[in-house]
């Protein structure tokens, strides 16, 4: 079984391998566990593919890696061919070799399919299959869909007709695409649940899990609804549902371009998106500041009436994006007066959270698919309480099935570990809450005028943090020999603690752990052992209780023997004497310090795991879209 992955299908006049793989080595932040392509020319298929990364398929398919156990069909490897699939696949059950790498074949070998998800009931299709003689060679769900299709096809119908019929006897999530050698000028996709879009160009079509995979070649796309089917022709595309009637499409226009899924000079992708934040922060605010310095957020979709109806609120996310739900929680009840929860995605659902009409859930996610937030917007959409979601992926899962969507503008987010995405996720959720004031009235609107005006300084604040990061990066690379760092904040630097940490440990693959600063005389002080690196987020001055607190908890780690890195407000004086390293950051309110301060923490996991020798867009276990739960 494959959950998270990326696919590729493609039929025109191009060398369909090369614009699979092309697609492929875009999409390979989505799971890189193995790779595959199917091609279909002169009436056969040829199937390539490896266990590891792209790399592997690639060289497989330039014939310089000796066939590794996989069952390449016979042919000619490298056949331009009119049709083609790829899938670069995340392995969730299954061991990640070749005989589970996608694509996957009937017993003829004449039809190929690639797959995103799971088939929950593909253990009785299975059954039911070798009962019927055919022999499944592999240990994947997908397996089954090819024989189905096989079965299907024998009774006389073409591709697109048998894989509808497939269709509804899957129970699950799933994308598939698929190729047959009978119909060379056709490739058909399928989607419940998982992601699947349409490039469309001239005299050629694409299919992709993101427009990333076809951006360099068609910026004019159309978005799969459930339960529909896609026939791709290089004359055109049809999409039905799975019962075969027409379906009405939605074409749009992508407004990033391919240099934008690019590096752009970077060594990696995280660099290049730590680099763009300023960008990413203004580029999020754009557009909702309003002449009269009022914010207007009408594309949420909720009316005012309905917000100023609300009495509670909840946030679900998962990781990073969980992070930047707790810094909302402060920003929300200080600005709103509102009550608001947060809670991890995964667990929201199993403890009866009480919803009511008036409440309202909101789910952050930068990429729309995480299947633990989908399954927490849906679980509240069923309670009845207004769902709102904060997502970076125009058209995703989660958008589409909430209430409204405020759209973060970060742009492609392509390296595993979130950077841009989670400060424009801090940065939306400041707008919602000062929207919320000033909707509710809990703010005057000077007041939130003046925010507003402050928010918009921000992209200037964060890169000034950038332009001044080196000590950070010179630190980083002293400190690749530790085996572990903690991380300590109050308020708002609490949660910049926890993400620090996460940074860390997603990406150096050390152990790090991330606490409010409060609580470590309640057991975690007894970690602390001398030379330990401990960084501390000092908060602003202008809350002079919280700041005071942190620099005695400064005092109490360094008596301990800790190695203290501070990172602290421009100005702030009275951490001097207790910093081992200093790491200065711009002066902001209290509330918005978060946007400042995580970027240095950012830029040390990046360093820190460059200098280990790990490769950062790609950590090792993990990947960009989890749509496992
Ligand atoms: C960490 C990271 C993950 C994601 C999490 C949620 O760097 O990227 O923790 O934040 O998997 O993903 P989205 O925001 O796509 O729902």
């Amino acid at each position: 079984m494959a959950r998270m992955c990326g696919i590729v299908g493609y039929v025109g006049s191009q060398s369909a391998l090369d614009v699979v793989v092309e697609g492929l080595a875009r999409l390979e932040y989505r799971g890189y566990d193995s790779a595959g392509t199917a091609v279909s020319a002169d009436g056969k298929l040829t199937v390539t593919k490896r266990a590891g990364k792209l790399a592997n398929l690639r060289e497989a398919l330039a014939g310089t890696l000796p066939p590794g156990g996989a069952d390449d069909s016979p042919g000619e490897d490298g056949t331009p061919g009119r049709s083609g699939i790829g899938h670069t696949r995340w392995a969730t059950h299954g061991a990640p070799n070749d005989r589970n790498a996608h694509p996957h074949t009937d017993c003829t070998g004449a039809v190929a399919v690639v797959h995103n998800g799971i088939i929950e009931n593909f253990a009785t299709l299975r059954l039911e299959l070798e009962r019927r003689g055919h022999d499944l060679s592999s240990d994947t769900d997908t397996e089954a869909v090819a024989h189905l299709l096989e079965e299907e096809l024998a009774k006389g119908v073409g591709l697109a007709d048998a894989m509808r019929r497939v269709c509804v006897r899957l129970d699950g999530a799933f994308t598939l695409v698929a190729v047959y050698s009978g119909e060379p000028d056709l490739v058909v996709g399928a989607r419940r649940n998982s992601p699947l879009v349409v490039g469309v160009g001239e005299g050629e079509n694409f299919l992709a899990s993101d427009v990333s995979a076809f951006i360099a070649h068609t910026r004019d796309a159309i978005e799969l609804g459930q339960d529909q089917v896609v026939e791709l022709r290089p004359t055109g595309v049809r999409v039905t549902e799975f019962d075969g009637t027409p379906a009405a499409v939605t074409e749009y226009h992508v407004d990033w371009d391919v240099s934008a899924a690019e590096k752009g000079g970077h060594d990696y992708f995280m660099l290049k998106e730590i680099a763009e934040q300023p960008t990413a922060v203004a580029d999020t605010l754009l557009g909702r500041i309003g002449a009269d310095g009022r914010l207007s957020l009408d594309e949420m979709r909720l009316t005012d009436d309905e917000l100023r109806d609300i009495d509670k609120i909840i946030i679900v996310a998962c990781g990073t994006a969980y992070h930047a739900g707790m810094i909302a929680k402060y920003a929300i009840e200080h600005w709103t007066q509102l009550p608001c929860e947060v809670e991890l995605a995964s667990e929201f659902r199993y403890r009866d959270p009480i919803l009511t009409r008036s409440t309202l859930v909101i789910a952050i996610s930068q990429s729309g698919e995480t299947m633990d937030t989908l399954m927490a917007v849906r679980h509240a959409r069923e309670q009845r309480a207004s769902v709102l979601g904060i997502c970076n992926v125009n058209g995703s899962t989660i958008p589409r099935e909430c209430d409204g969507v405020l759209y973060t503008h970060a742009g492609p987010e392509i390296a595993v570990a979130s950077t841009k995405a989670f400060l424009t996720q801090l940065v939306a959720v400041y707008l919602i809450a000062l929207y919320l004031a000033q909707v509710r009235g809990t703010k005057w609107g000077d007041e939130v005028f003046a925010m507003v005006q402050l928010l918009g300084t921000m992209p200037q604040k964060v890169e000034q943090v950038l332009e001044t990061i080196e000590p950070v990066r010179e630190l980083a690379r002293s400190l690749a020999g530790e085996r572990c760092v903690l991380f300590l904040g109050r308020h708002v630097g609490f949660p910049v603690a926890l993400e620090g940490a996460l940074k860390l440990k997603e990406l150096a693959y050390m152990h790090a752990e991330g606490f409010a600063a409060g609580e470590l005389k309640h057991g975690p002080i007894a970690l602390i052992e001398q030379g330990l690196p401990v960084v501390v987020i000092v908060p602003s001055r202008a809350r002079p209780i919280l700041h005071d607190k942190i620099v005695s908890n400064i005092q109490e780690i360094r008596a301990r023997g800790a190695r203290t890195i501070v990172i602290a407000e421009e100005g702030d004086e009275a951490v001097v004497p207790y910093a081992d390293t200093l790491i200065r950051v711009p002066a902001v309110p209290t509330l918005l310090q978060p946007l400042v301060a995580t970027v240095p923490l950012q830029v040390f996991a990046c360093e820190l795991a460059t200098a280990k020798g790990h490769d950062v867009d790609q950590p090792r276990n993990l990947a960009k879209s989890v749509t496992v739960e």
